[in-house]
């Protein structure tokens, strides 16, 4: 542009300068009185599972305890598939403005490492809020198995390899990593059936048409009380309090198989810190109910302290998951994509 036409259109540059920061002067005033406003509308926590399972479980209670102290309506979603990584996209795509939010659990530990191919970034897309609970799991089976240990599943599986089957909610739900392990200790292989959720997959195993679920307490306790399906063993080094009479991996055999199933909530990546600090402090009130504590209890788990229903402590318990997977999955060479 020569230096006269430069000259000439300054007048009008600066016009257009001066719209702009007003324009922006009104947003800014605009954003942050959302952000001030903040919750003015219904929330949306995603479960990436089917409903019915331990994770849709777990999130409902928060959801209701979330609502009373952020005074607004939270509901669930249900987003199952592809071993969780269905809903975490959901999230991850959505926008940062603190109205859709991620309950997740190991998976998100699990997978940076077996996905290679996702269409979102499973760590960097997401904001932690705070750690909500760590579930103990229970190998179970339906009724007709010819199994009444765990020594006889042992047996029976080495017997019959392939021929035992065992459901799963997908590659890196926690109770396909459960099986991983299973299989890794009877050193014998199942044939996996995977589900969208462990929820559907229960109903299966009652019903006979599946053999072998490896699930946690949230979901398996009130079966196992109502004889619906066959209880070998809890995956803790100690016996739950929940289920006195079913024994630890150890007692019934197979020491060291051990695992417990860690849960957070999270936002996208991108979601103001006002809102962060405001949902964390939603999701620590409702931790620190009586009710949801004798509920998680009474299914065998309970709500972590409040000090780690924070983003600092989830992302720092977050990040050191994924570097004690990482090693296991890629030694063992198996992967999701
Ligand atoms: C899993 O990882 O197995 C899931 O938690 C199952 C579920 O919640 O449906």
């Amino acid at each position: 542009m020569h230096r006269r036409s430069l000259l000439a259109a300054l007048p009008l540059l600066s016009a257009g300068l001066a719209a702009l920061a007003s324009v922006t002067l009104a947003l800014a005033p605009t954003a942050a009185r959302a952000q001030g406003d903040y919750p003015s509308r219904t929330i949306t926590i995603v479960v990436p599972f089917a409903a019915g399972g331990p994770t849709d479980t777990v999130t409902r209670l928060v959801a209701e305890g979330m609502g009373r102290d952020l005074g607004q309506t939270v509901v669930v979603e249900n987003v199952g598939g592809a071993g969780g990584t269905l809903g975490a996209a959901r999230v991850a795509q959505a926008r940062p403005d603190g109205y859709t939010l991620l309950l997740h659990h190991i998976g998100m530990g699990t997978t940076p490492s077996l996905y290679r191919r996702l269409s979102y970034d499973p760590v960097g897309g997401f904001e932690p809020i705070g750690l909500v609970t760590e579930v103990p799991m229970t190998i179970i089976a339906n009724k007709d198995i010819a199994a009444n240990t765990l020594q006889d599943l042992v047996a029976l599986v080495k017997r019959d390899t392939t021929g035992i089957n065992y459901a799963n909610a997908g590659i890196g739900a926690a109770s396909h990593l459960c099986g991983l392990l299973l299989q890794k200790a009877i050193d014998a292989p199942m044939t996996t059936v995977p589900y969208r959720g462990t929820g559907p997959a229960m109903t299966d195993l009652i019903a006979g048409t599946v053999d072998v679920l490896c699930d946690q307490t949230t979901n398996t306790t009130s079966h196992i009380r109502a004889g619906a399906v066959k209880v070998f063993a809890v995956t803790t080094p100690q016996r739950l309090p929940s289920l006195p009479d079913v024994p630890t991996t150890a007692e019934a055999g197979l020491p060291g198989m051990e695992v417990t199933i860690w849960h957070g909530l999270y936002a996208p990546k991108g979601t103001p810190a006002p809102v962060i600090a405001r949902l964390s402090k939603a999701l620590q009130a409702a931790l620190a109910n009586e009710s949801l504590a004798r509920r998680f209890q009474d299914l065998g788990t309970e709500p972590v302290a409040a000090e780690r229903a924070t983003p600092a402590a989830h992302k720092a318990f977050w990040e050191a998951d994924i570097a004690k997977w990482r090693p296991v999955i890629e030694a063992a060479g198996q992967y999701a994509d």
